[in-house]
């Protein structure tokens, strides 16, 4: 039995990642109504709107859906207290240390899944406890780690070490992807550009066309030496960043208007690279579905390869 779709009670092991701003209740809704699990963000910092799209699953959604809680950034108090009284039974934590909020989690019978970008801290997350591991490659978007290290090797190396059930993030956008991480050790697969360049995603049209039209090598990792070190699309405003070595400090500041109001030279155009794959908008229940086929597709081709033992 794969323990993601245990821990999750969703019907694929497909996971729509947090994203600040954009992994709200209209695009959440669509994920988890879909067969998947939708994931709430909270990384805007926005406790009040942030309660009430958790508020709002409840009436758009019957299946399973998921909250994220950025360690790091969580200045209220307020949003832990509601998320663990919510009956939400899927927590995703990243930017920081998981040890510090487990025991309130685990008191509640959460299920705790601990975003890493490294096989220390993926030890560092399975000594605190945690349920399981979202390995984030640094193919995808958003935050990254500046040492970079791939999908392909992360959940490798991460395999080697331990257990513990494992969701796959960056640079999966399909079936193809899906079912190359399964095939090296995850059970799960969670995906943020896919899921931004979707019908359902709130973010302007202008946003989505620059994923879509973007080459593999569209985005750039920018602000290595310093934090947070991102991956974006490629623009103006990033080759600036890139040139400079350094984003300056007030960058997201408006990344509203970038986001909603398709100015897309406003802020950093946060996306991975997988945006040089994705050449569509698409309905969230065709992604899910076609992900699904793809991944059926493949992995009955390599059990084939398998069984002929041509080689
Ligand atoms: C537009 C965008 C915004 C993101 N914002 C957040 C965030 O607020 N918090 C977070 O933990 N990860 C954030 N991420 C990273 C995603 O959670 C996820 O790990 C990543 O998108 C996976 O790689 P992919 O983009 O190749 O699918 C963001 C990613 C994108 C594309």
């Amino acid at each position: 039995m794969n323990r993601v779709l245990q821990h999750t009670g969703a019907q694929f092991p497909i996971i729509q990642a947090p994203m600040g701003w954009i992994a709200r209740s209209q695009l959440a809704s669509a994920v988890s109504n879909a067969g998947a699990m939708g994931i709430i963000e909270t990384s805007s910092g926005e406790t009040e709107n942030c309660i009430k799209e958790i508020e709002k699953m409840w009436e758009l959604t019957s299946n399973p859906f998921g909250i994220n809680l950025p360690l790091l950034f969580l200045r209220d108090e307020n949003i832990i207290d509601f998320v663990t009284n919510s009956g939400v039974k899927f927590v995703t934590t990243s930017a920081g240390s998981p040890s510090k909020l487990l025991d309130r989690l685990k008191s509640k019978d959460i299920i705790v899944y601990h975003a890493v970008p490294t096989v220390k801290a993926a030890m560092k997350a399975v000594e605190a406890g945690v349920d399981g591991l979202v390995v984030e490659g640094a193919e995808g978007g958003g935050f990254k780690n500046p040492e970079e290290v791939s999908t392909l090797v992360l959940l490798q190396a991460i395999r080697e070490q331990t257990d513990v059930p494992m969701i796959a993030a960056g640079g999966i956008c399909d079936g193809r992807g899906m079912a190359a991480a399964f095939a090296l050790g995850a059970e799960g697969v969670q995906m943020g550009t896919r899921f931004v360049s979707s019908q359902e995603s709130p973010v302007h049209q202008n946003f989505k066309n620059a994923i879509i039209s973007s080459e593999e090598a569209g985005t750039w990792v920018l602000n290595k030496k310093s934090t947070p070190c991102i991956r974006a699309l490629k623009s103006e405003r990033t080759k600036e960043i890139h040139e400079a070595g350094l984003m300056p400090p007030d960058t997201f500041k408006s990344i509203q208007d970038l986001y909603f109001g398709g100015d897309m030279e406003a802020s950093v155009a946060l996306a991975g690279q997988s945006a040089g794959l994705i050449e569509d908008v698409k309905p969230v229940a065709q992604i899910i579905e076609e992900t699904v086929a793809g991944f059926h597709a493949i992995a009955g081709r390599m059990g084939k390869l398998g069984e002929a033992q041509a080689f």
